[in-house]
Order: C-alpha cells, then sequence, then structure tokens
C-alpha cells in the first residue's frame, strides 16, 4: 500500500523533456461551455487530459514531468531553476526591486472529504505522521513547557457506530505524510526564488512577514511544513494568523445565505443540468459506490476528492466492499476529473453569475487583499511577505476574480503568487504567478501591469456593502 507502481498517465513523460517546455496545461480547456453529452468525458481526444498527472507516493510526489504539467497532487510552483524575471526587469528596460510578496496556497496532500456511501475497502494509514496539538503559556510566563501531545486516531471495535465506517488511522481529511514532505519541498523552492536568488525574503521570519491559515487543522499542518521548508534552521515559534471561525473571510466560514442561493441557482441552469445528464451513464456505472446518494450526484466533487486523495497518496482507486473485484478504473476516475475541471470553471468563469459568486465566497478576502496592496502603493506597509495557507475554494475565485481564461480545479499546493515591484524612479508594478508561472488572463498575460491596473481588477470582486448582498 505505501508504494505502488505508477499508472500510464505518468509512464508518458520522457526524462529527456523534463524542464525543458513551460507547458499551457495549466490553462488548457477543451470544453463548450455547456457539456451536453457523454462523449466530453469519454473522449480524451479533445481533452487529452492524459497530459496531467493524478498520482503520487505516499512518501514521493516527484516526477519526471516538464516544470508546468499540471499535477493535481502537487502542483508547480515558484522555483529557482525555472523562475524567470519580470521581463522589462530581466531585459534590464527598467531597474525595479521586489518589495512585496503575497503568497496566497492550498494546503499540501490530504486524505479526502468524503467517503463512499457504499463502504470504503481500503483504511487510510496516519501512524506516518504525527499531528501535534498542545497550548503553552506565552514566553513571559513562568516554565514549564506544555508535554508535546500528538493525536492519535484510531477505532475501538466496541464502538456500536464503527461497523460501516472506514477504520483508519486518519481524522479525515487531515494532512498526509506525504502533504507534510511536499509542504517542505514547497517552502525549500519558495527560499530558493526569494530568499537565495532574489535576496528578497529575511534570514528568519521577522515583524516584515505574517502569515495566515483558515480555521481548518488542514492548512495549518500544511504550514507547518512548508515554513519549515523556507526557514531549516530558525527555532521558536512563529505565530499563524486566523480569524475567528464564525467570520474567518477564507474557507466560506461567514455566514453568507446568498452565497447558497445563488450556488442554487447556478446548479440549476441548463448548462449544469446538462452535464449531469450527461455523466449519468457514469455516475451508473459507479452507483456501487455512491448508493445513487445526491452528495456523489449533483456534483463531480465527492467522486473527485475521493479518488484523489486515493490516488495522490499511494493507494488505489476503491473497490466495491462488497464484490472486491468490482473497482473503479483509471479511465472513470479521468473522466470525474475532466467533469470537476468544467465546473470550477463554471463556478468562477463561465455561468452569468460568476461575479456575484465570487463575491459571496471570497469578496472580504478579496478586500483584505486590495487593502495590503493599496498600503504598498502608499507606502504605509509594514508587511514584505504575506503568505496565505488556504483551500481550493479560496484559490479558484481568486484566480477566476484575475480572470484566468481557464481555470481547471487548483491541485494540492496550487498557489498565487502576488509580486509588487517597485521601479526606480516611477511607480510600482505587479505581477501575478499563478502557480508558478505568469497568469493567462482575460487581460492578458499578469507578468508586468502598473499596480494600479490590478487593484482595478480586483475591486469589482470585493463590494464594499457584502454584509447586505450576503443578507439579501
Ligand atoms: C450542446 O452543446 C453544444 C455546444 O455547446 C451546443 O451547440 C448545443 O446546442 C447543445 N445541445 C443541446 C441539446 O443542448
Ligand atoms: C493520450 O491522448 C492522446 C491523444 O489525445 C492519445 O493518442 C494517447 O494514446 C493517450 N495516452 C494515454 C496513455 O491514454
Ligand atoms: C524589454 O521587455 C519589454 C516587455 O516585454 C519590452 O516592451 C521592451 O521593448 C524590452 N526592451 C528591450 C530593450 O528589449
Ligand atoms: C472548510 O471548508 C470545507 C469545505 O470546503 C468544509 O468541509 C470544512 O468544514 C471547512 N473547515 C472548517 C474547519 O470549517
Ligand atoms: C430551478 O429552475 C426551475 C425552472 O427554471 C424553477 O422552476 C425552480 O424554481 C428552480 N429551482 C431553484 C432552487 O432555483
Ligand atoms: C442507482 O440507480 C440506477 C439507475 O436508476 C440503478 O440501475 C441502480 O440499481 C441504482 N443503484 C443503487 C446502488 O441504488
Ligand atoms: C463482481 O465484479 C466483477 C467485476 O465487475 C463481476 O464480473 C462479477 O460478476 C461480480 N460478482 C458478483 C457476485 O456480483
Ligand atoms: C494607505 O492604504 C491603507 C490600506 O488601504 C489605508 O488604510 C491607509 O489609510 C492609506 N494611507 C494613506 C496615507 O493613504
Amino acid at each position: 500500500m505505501n508504494s505502488r507502481t505508477l499508472g500510464p498517465i505518468m509512464a508518458l513523460f520522457s526524462t529527456a523533456a523534463a524542464l525543458t517546455a513551460t507547458s499551457n496545461v495549466l490553462y488548457k480547456t477543451f470544453y463548450p461551455a455547456s457539456i451536453n453529452s457523454t462523449g466530453w468525458y469519454t473522449n480524451i481526444s479533445p481533452g487529452s487530459f492524459n497530459d496531467s498527472i493524478y498520482q503520487a507516493d505516499t512518501y514521493s510526489s516527484a516526477t519526471n514531468a516538464p516544470y508546468g504539467t499540471y499535477d493535481y497532487c502537487s502542483m508547480p510552483h515558484p522555483r529557482a531553476d525555472v523562475y524567470k524575471l519580470p521581463e522589462p526587469v530581466a531585459n534590464k528596460s527598467v531597474r525595479a526591486e521586489l518589495v512585496y510578496l503575497q503568497y496566497i496556497q492550498r494546503h499540501q496532500r490530504r486524505t479526502s472529504y468524503n467517503s463512499l456511501p457504499g463502504g470504503e475497502n481500503q483504511p487510510y494509514d496516519c501512524d506516518n505522521v504525527e499531528a501535534f496539538l498542545y497550548a503553552s503559556p506565552n514566553g513571559g510566563l513562568p516554565q514549564p513547557q506544555p508535554m508535546q501531545v500528538f493525536g492519535k486516531t484510531y477505532t475501538d471495535p466496541s464502538n456500536p457506530f464503527a461497523a460501516n465506517y472506514v477504520k483508519s488511522t486518519c481524522q479525515l481529511p487531515q494532512i498526509t505524510v506525504g502533504g507534510v514532505l511536499d509542504g517542505f519541498q514547497h517552502g525549500k523552492d519558495l527560499w530558493s526564488v526569494y530568499g537565495e536568488k532574489l535576496g528578497f525574503l529575511p534570514p528568519a521570519p521577522n515583524s516584515k512577514t505574517w502569515f495566515r491559515s483558515s480555521e481548518s487543522v488542514l492548512t495549518q499542518q500544511s504550514a507547518g511544513g512548508v515554513l519549515r521548508g523556507i526557514w531549516p534552521y530558525h527555532t521558536g515559534p512563529v505565530p499563524l494568523h486566523q480569524q475567528p471561525e464564525a467570520i474567518d473571510t477564507t474557507n466560506e466560514s461567514f455566514d453568507c445565505d446568498r452565497r447558497m442561493t445563488v450556488l442554487q441557482e447556478i446548479e440549476n441552469t441548463t448548462e449544469w443540468q446538462a452535464h449531469l445528464e450527461a455523466a449519468a451513464p457514469l455516475f451508473i456505472s459507479l452507483s456501487w459506490a455512491s448508493q445513487n446518494e445526491s452528495d456523489f450526484t449533483f456534483s463531480f466533487n465527492s467522486f473527485a476528492d475521493n479518488f484523489q486523495a486515493r490516488l495522490c497518496n499511494g493507494y488505489n482507486l476503491p473497490c466495491n466492499v462488497k464484490n472486491l473485484s468490482q473497482c473503479a478504473t483509471m479511465a472513470q476516475a479521468q473522466e470525474i476529473f475532466r467533469g470537476g475541471d468544467w465546473e470550477w470553471t463554471y463556478w468562477y468563469r463561465t455561468n452569468p453569475q460568476a461575479k456575484l459568486y465570487t463575491q459571496t465566497v471570497e469578496g472580504p478576502f478579496i478586500a483584505e487583499i486590495i487593502q495590503r496592496l493599496q498600503a504598498v502603493q502608499n507606502g504605509t506597509s509594514k508587511i514584505i511577505y504575506e503568505h496565505d495557507f488556504l483551500h481550493d475554494n479560496d484559490i479558484g475565485p481568486i484566480a477566476g476574480a484575475l480572470g484566468i481564461t481557464a481555470l481547471r480545479w487548483p491541485g494540492m499546493g496550487s498557489n498565487i503568487a502576488l509580486e509588487l515591484w517597485k521601479v526606480q524612479g516611477s511607480s510600482i508594478f505587479a505581477r501575478v504567478l499563478y502557480s508558478g508561472q505568469p497568469m493567462v488572463t482575460i487581460y492578458g498575460t499578469l507578468d508586468w501591469i502598473p499596480l494600479s491596473q490590478l487593484i482595478q481588477i480586483l475591486q469589482p470582486y470585493a463590494p464594499k456593502d457584502i454584509v447586505q448582498i450576503c443578507n439579501s
């Protein structure tokens, strides 16, 4: 279970191609606005999503795929050997200095949120991770320090509710050991660019650095890994800012009735219904897993989540607990992933209410981003580096607000880097990297635009009257 041979999707890549091509696969879309034929899922030729990666070993996510390949388990991120300066800086037509970096990322890979209603045939193993949890009096108070307790999940056989529950040593959806290790690498790669190459990050976290997570343990666990990768030798605690769960502006935590109703409207359109009708044969073929429960058939989300978590952490696709020779196939998984990609583009880009939906999901956090940018613009920012550890449902709407041309499901560790460059004798310019590369948007490639323009792009998604909108 801990190591498996990687399937055909991975075998496609030759070592020779590694690191040369900067693929545009992050932005690929092959779908029309409406998917109304089963063919869109089964026929790989228009999508050819087989140049993407959906598998990783338990302990490693290294692949030979070219940099920039869409890798759901470990999305590309800035890395010194492939990092390019903004064009006008590289060709020395301007002299500019990086003055602010806001790095927003999804947590690293994890177990699933959604267990199959039909039952799970493989337990998740988290004995290889120690999920620490303890509170300590702050520095000024008397010792001793607390015991370093960690969470160790088990299932008591006498628990009357355990019979139909997958016995596992994980709290779903906790981070996996592969997620923690990927976090170290992600942080190390960020240091290679923003520490070593650009000399921008300080040698240790200080008053100019600021970290934030959602209220979810998963993002906090991710932060520990990534920050250690950035600063391998730093000792001592580091604050990870969080908003109170009831009003957190990330992870859809704040109350917003309109968010629910607009989503219902979006998923009640002919386009949405058509994509589900086209998926009916696929969902029926997997009904042993879903038991036809609507959680698994009103969207591709639950199946995709269940399959991704298995494939990204060294497990096999699930089998029917009542007939272990009936298993989900890689072809079915790929159809599920294609449907999932379509849904992300539909939610945040192509449906007529995408703007309103984005406001109700992410508006308040986008407003916080704008404030940060404005503070840099007017020279009052005390922070030079903010790093936010969030979710796919934060990355998606922010990318949508930035006008990304095609949004595929933001994979594990997917990231948006907002770089602000102060040009000598001129104003501040912005660059937006999406998973390591300048973001391709309806406004063009965001490689070098005036900061004021970036703020203008984001502003409509952060309405001042969001509380009224939410209550409307
Ligand atoms: C199916 O989608 C295509 C392409 O978007 C569209 O031209 C066609 O009218 C749709 N057909 C139906 C029956 O909705
Ligand atoms: C990937 O897709 C291409 C064309 O879309 C096809 O020729 C190739 O056989 C596919 N490879 C796999 C491993 O499915
Ligand atoms: C440098 O790059 C910018 C942006 O691509 C371009 O407009 C400019 O002409 C280039 N200058 C030189 C000297 O190559
Ligand atoms: C974060 O969002 C997910 C849905 O994406 C939800 O299931 C989860 O409960 C949220 N986390 C917390 C701690 O509320
Ligand atoms: C869905 O759309 C139908 C037809 O347009 C409408 O009658 C129904 O009220 C809608 N349901 C919701 C929940 O919006
Ligand atoms: C799910 O629905 C399909 C189509 O109605 C049916 O053939 C199948 O038996 C159902 N499966 C389960 C497990 O309910
Ligand atoms: C178990 O699944 C296999 C593969 O789908 C199928 O051929 C077989 O008939 C099933 N066995 C039973 C008892 O349903
Ligand atoms: C600078 O921007 C911040 C954030 O938007 C704002 O709070 C502050 O009032 C601004 N200061 C000046 C001097 O404009």
